[in-house]
Formats: structure tokens, sequence, C-alpha cells
């Protein structure tokens, strides 16, 4: 269980970082994966799970509805939902954490109804579900509205069916997949997403014995088959935090080695460190990344797999703050994603933001310490790599939760890279 931690880094930069680092197992995948487990009465066991606060808010979650969660070893995590006595996750923990809505589509399989609370989650934008609660529609089930609840309830078994999803939304693809895996007949998916953590998804559901092709195109089938099973199942490694490493290399002007990677996960990501100018070496599950004293700026945009993922963009926007020139970054996955830019700025960042989607980078700059919020997960561990490339100063970033429900031990990974960083 992820520990309750100080709430605050303390960071002096200015460091370069060295050495080696091992990438922790997928957060998103994870929660799709612990959705998957409640389809069965059977133990699934999940290997390489990160501990952080979103793996622990998705147990009480599951556990809120009967299922038993447990570690079982380190990163090692034991499901088991043979007797679940509710369709309705508890709203305190569910409320909070936008993976829960996945147990929406587990459960609609399982059980043949749900009730689950609005999502919750990051302050990133609008976050719809309309493709998760048409699609469930477009399987049979009849769906409707109490309070802050969605209700979704099936009174006859789940029917395949062609879904065009509007958007390919990457929980609401993983939430079709679920509730599909066992309604009679075959699904289609068109418009699906492609991110790996849908991948991910998949391979659990098709190890428990779900029949599922496509996965990582923008069309999957999904043939009804009438019973799956426990399984082991390992979790994806998680490019984020990959990509996070790599970014503070570059940033720190720094040589790291990125071990236990999913380097072709990362390929918009290295595409356009690449362009800036960072050497990029990808050996098997290793990705290098060392930083070089001029960068070139970039234009990025922030797009649905295999674009640049949304996650990554606000980490390339620090790393832009330090190339020669006018960088430009679009976010076209959210409408809402560049509330960090104001942060930023207190560290002296040149960044300007026309309306919610664009921001203009001028560098290079010389940041400095500053204490600044972390908004989000990704936007926190954005404002942290900032702190690590401030020159002078020291740098506070409050709300580290944020950063805790989603990295697994990023102060002590990055410490042991050679960051002066310290939780007060
Ligand atoms: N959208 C719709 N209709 C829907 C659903 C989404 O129009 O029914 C739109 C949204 O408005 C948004 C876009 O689709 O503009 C992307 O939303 P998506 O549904 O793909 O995002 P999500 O599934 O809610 C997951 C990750 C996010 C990640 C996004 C995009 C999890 C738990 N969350 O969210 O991760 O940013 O996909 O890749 O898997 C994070 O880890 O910090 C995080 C926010």
């Amino acid at each position: 269980m992820a520990q309750r931690k100080a709430n605050t880094l303390l960071i002096e930069g200015g460091h370069r970082l060295q050495g080696t680092v091992a990438v922790s197992g997928s957060k998103n995948a994870t929660l799709g994966a612990m959705a998957a487990a409640l389809l069965v009465p059977e133990d699934c066991v999940l290997q390489n799970v990160p501990v952080i606060g979103d793996v622990d808010q998705m147990a009480e979650v599951l556990r809120s509805l009967g299922a038993t969660v447990e570690w079982t070893g380190r990163n090692v995590l034991r499901i088991n939902a043979a007797e679940l006595h509710s369709s309705t996750p508890a709203i305190e923990f569910a409320g909070t954490l936008r993976g829960s809505f996945l147990v929406m589509g587990a459960l609609l399989g399982r059980l043949g109804e749900a009730s689950c609370p609005q999502p919750g989650g990051d302050v990133i934008g609008q976050r719809p579900i309309d493709v998760h609660l048409s699609g469930f529609a477009a399987l049979g089930a009849e769906i409707s509205r109490d309070g802050e609840r969605f209700i979704a309830h099936a009174s006859k078994p789940l029917e395949g069916a062609t879904i065009f999803a509007d958007y390919p939304s990457v929980l609401g693809t993983q939430n079709l997949m679920l509730a599909a895996a066992t309604a009679r007949g075959r699904t289609r998916i068109v418009n699906a997403a492609a991110e790996p953590e849908v991948q991910g998804t998949a391979q659990m559901l098709i190890r428990m014995g779900a029949r599922i092709s496509g996965a990582g195109t923008h069309t999957i089938e999904v043939e009804g088959v009438e019973r799956l099973r426990g399984c082991e199942f390992e979790i994806i490694p998680d490019r984020l935090e990959a990509g996070t490493y790599a970014v503070a290399s570059a940033l720190t002007q720094g040589e790291v080695e990125v071990r236990g990677a999913c380097p072709q996960h990362l390929e918009s990501l290295t595409h356009k460190l690449r362009e800036a100018g960072v050497q990029i070496e990808i050996q098997g599950d290793v990705l290098w990344a060392r930083g070089v004293p001029e960068l070139r700026p970039l234009t990025i945009q922030a797009l649905p797999y295999p674009g640049l993922a949304t996650d990554l963009q606000a980490l390339v926007a620090v790393l832009l703050t330090q190339a020669h020139g006018v960088s430009y970054v679009h976010e076209r996955v959210f409408d809402n994603r560049l509330l960090y830019a104001g942060e930023l700025r207190k560290m002296g960042a040149d960044v300007v933001t026309t309306g919610t989607t664009t921001a203009i980078i001028s560098g290079p700059t010389s940041l400095h310490g500053a204490r600044v919020q972390a908004l989000d997960v990704r936007a926190g561990a954005a404002l942290i790599l900032a702190g690590l490339a401030a020159v002078s100063g020291r740098s506070e970033v409050t709300d580290v939760y944020h950063v805790d429900r989603g990295y697994e031990r990023l102060d002590e990974k990055l410490r042991s890279l050679g960051a002066k960083i310290e939780r007060v």
C-alpha cells in the first residue's frame, strides 16, 4: 500500500541527472486490469503493479463492491471478486478517481447492472462520458441517471453490436471491451482508442479467455464468450514515467538510462526529443537519453496515440523553456490542460497561452526556484522537472499527493540519479 507521505518537495536545481532508473508498471493499464478482475469469480494476480495512490484508491473501489484486494508481494496484487455484494461502488472512492468508471463496463458484463458516480479526476478540461454510455446502450443496456449516479441496466443478456465512438476515448474503449467480452455475438468498436493502456486491458482480457482482435488499432472486434476465467497478468511498463525520466535527462543535460521501458510506446516522444537535438538510443527495453547544451525549439501537438501523449505535453513544455528560440505547444486532446503555465511563469519561464489549448514558449530562460503548486499528476511532475532545471534558488512544489497518485517513488528515483530533492 502506498504510504501517506509529506506533501511538499524541496528541490535544488542545477544538477545533472546521471545513471540508471527502472520504470514501474503503468498506472492507467493497472486500473484497466483491476476492473477486468471484476468479471470473474476466480483470483486474478497482477504483477508489476505500481504502488501509487490511484491503485490504492481503485482497490478501495473494488472492495466497496465486495472484492478482496491484497498485496501478496512487492508489486503483486491479488484480486478476488467471487462475492460481489453490490453493483454500486462507494462514492467517496469512485467519485474522485476517473479510472474507477471502468468498473461500470465490468459490472455490466458480470452482473447485468452497474451504477457509478459521474467520474471526477484531474482538472484538465471537459471530460464527458457519452462514448461509454452510448456504447453500453448499443449493447442493449438501458441508461438512466439518479442524481449523481449513472445507471446501466441490462434486462436481457448484452448483445454484440457495431459501436461508432464519436471520439477515440481511452477509458471509453476499455469500458466497452469489458462489457462486450461476455456479450452474445460480435462487437465492433469503430474509432477505438489505440493507446498502449487499451492494448494492456485487451491483453488481460485475452488471458482471461476473451476473444479480442485489433487492440492497438482504431477498430477492435470482440467475439463474446460465455465465460472468462481468472489469470495471472503482468502490467506493461509505464510509458509516461519512462518519458518523464527521458525528459528530465534532456532538461538537466544529463545522461540517463531508462530500463524496463517499452520504447515503441514512446516513439512520438523520442522523435520530438531527437528533433530538439537530444541524443536518444534504444536497445531492447532500454532507452538512453542524453541532453545537449543547445536545444532546438519545437512545435508539438498532443494527440491520441500514436501521436504525442497529452500526459507528456507539460513535461515537454518545460524542456522547451530551455530551447533556443520560440516553441509552440498545442494541446488537442483536452480543452484546458495548460494550467501549469501560470506556475511555470513563477519560475521565470516565458510562456504565453493563447486560449486554453496553445502555449508559446520562448527560450532559453534561466529558471529560478519558486513556490509552485502541483495541479494534477502530470503538471506536478512537470513542475518537479522545472525545479531540477532551475539554476538559482530552491523550488517548493506543493500538493505533491497528485504526483504520488501516479508515480511510484518519483522523488526517490530522481534522487538516485543525482537530483537534490527532499520531502518536507
Ligand atoms: N471524450 C469525449 N467523449 C467521451 C470521452 C472522452 O468526447 O465519452 C473526449 C474528452 O472530452 C477529451 C478526450 O476525449 O477531450 C480524451 O478523453 P479520454 O476519454 O480519451 O480520456 P480518459 O479515458 O478519461 C485517459 C487517461 C488520462 C489520459 C487520457 C488521454 C486513465 C485513467 N486516464 O483518460 O490519463 O490523459 O486517457 O490519453 O486512463 C493521467 O494519467 O494523468 C491521465 C489524465
